[in-house]
């Protein structure tokens, strides 16, 4: 048994020491947003925030996690809101810049990469806010592992980054 921190919630849960924390998040705690694609950290489709950082869930032990934060995409949103200091009501209304933007350029085809393409995205554009071309392909393309897509949506997603960061850094004069 162990307790994580997740989206902001103490968890506790009851499997093994061992067990990937995808299982854990999709199994114990019912989360539909980390998906299982290879089990081996080559596609990215599970990946999650862990203290902030792009990790592929389908390889970390729930031993692992310790007192580290573990935001999932359902978590995004409110990650955004408390880093722009959003009251609740406002959080309540409010998608990650990310996300939006993903909505608006129409970015997913079949849609199960894009758990990671997102988490991804987000984790990126903390960093580096308005990243260029190039940046935002040597953050799909380094780390672990490529970020993989079957459909082949690379390119929308370097749109749907473009779009957040212009999103996320206008709001960032305006709040
Ligand atoms: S399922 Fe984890 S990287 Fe592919
Ligand atoms: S949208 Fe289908 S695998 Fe990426």
């Amino acid at each position: 048994m162990a307790t994580i921190l997740v989206n902001g919630v103490k968890r506790e849960v009851q499997a093994p020491n061992d067990t990937p924390l995808l299982y854990v998040l999709k199994n114990d705690l019912e989360l539909t947003g980390p998906q299982f694609g290879c089990g081996l950290a080559q596609c990215g489709a599970c990946s999650v925030l862990l203290n902030g950082k792009e990790v592929r869930s389908c390889i970390i032990p729930l031993s692992a996690i310790g007192d580290k934060e573990v935001v999932t995409l359902e978590g995004l949103s409110a990650r955004w809101a408390k880093q722009k200091g959003l009251s609740a009501e406002q959080a309540a209304k409010t998608l990650h810049p990310v996300q939006q933007a993903w909505i608006d350029e129409q970015t997913p085809q079949c849609g199960f990469c894009q758990n990671g393409m997102m988490i991804k995205a987000a984790e990126l554009l903390e960093h580096t806010p308005s990243p260029t071309v190039a940046e935002i392909k040597d953050a799909f393309t380094s780390g672990v592992s490529p970020h993989l897509c079957r459909c082949g949506t690379y390119t929308a997603i370097i749109q749907a980054v473009q779009r957040a960061s212009k999103a996320m850094t206008q709001r960032s004069v305006a709040v």
